[in-house]
């Protein structure tokens, strides 16, 4: 837990004109997280991908529990950008370009991401995390900024079901599985990975 508190600390103390992905970068890079020393999570293997508040103010950061196998959906964050951990296991990230004429997902590059790397998420940048293993959680730390208050405005693509959606104020993750008044926007689009 200690290395996650001088963490919090060393951000804390950044000014909002300070904050950039450099700077974040650094810090995260520079604090071994022992996910071990963290309690309070209860694990259900069937469960779903899960986020936990660690810090919301002008950079907002969450411990991300992903059990094994799980896949995020294709999401584009809204006009924020992160930093991610991998603390414990592996990740695995496929990014996209959305061709709007085409009504394509352009796949741009997959990487694996093991225990220690970290993974940039580009402002307005486009992406799917997994969990490639299938007996092992991961866990991440993701540090966003600017922090913000809600997920309005983000957008999930989903290529089996045909449709796209906007993520409303009350959205709170990035997943299909919400209540409607998650999303602001539902459309069926016919769109396929290129
Ligand atoms: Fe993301």
């Amino acid at each position: 837990m200690k290395a996650l508190q001088e963490l919090i600390e060393d951000i804390s103390t950044l000014r909002e004109d300070e904050i950039d992905c450099k700077r974040l970068q650094h810090m995260v890079a520079k604090h071994q997280i022992d996910i071990n020393q963290i309690s309070g999570i209860e694990i259900d293997d069937n469960s779903d991908y899960f986020r936990k508040p660690i810090l919301q103010d002008l950079v907002n950061i969450y411990l991300m529990y992903w059990p094994a196998g799980i896949v995020s959906s294709i999401h584009q964050h809204c006009n924020f950008g992160g930093i991610i951990k991998v603390c414990k296991g592996k990740l695995y990230e496929r990014s996209f370009k959305y061709l709007h004429e085409q009504l394509a997902l352009k796949e741009l590059a997959a990487q694996n991401y093991k225990e220690g790397d970290i993974l940039i998420e580009e402002p307005n940048a486009i992406h799917e995390v997994s969990n490639p293993s299938r007996t092992e959680m991961a866990v991440s730390l993701h540090v966003y900024f600017p922090g913000v208050q809600n997920l309005s405005g983000s957008r999930l693509f989903d290529v089996k079901e045909n449709k796209i959606a906007i993520l409303s104020d009350k959205a709170s993750s990035f997943g299909w599985n919400q209540p409607e008044e998650a999303f602001s926007e539902v459309s069926s689009t016919p769109i396929h990975i290129i």
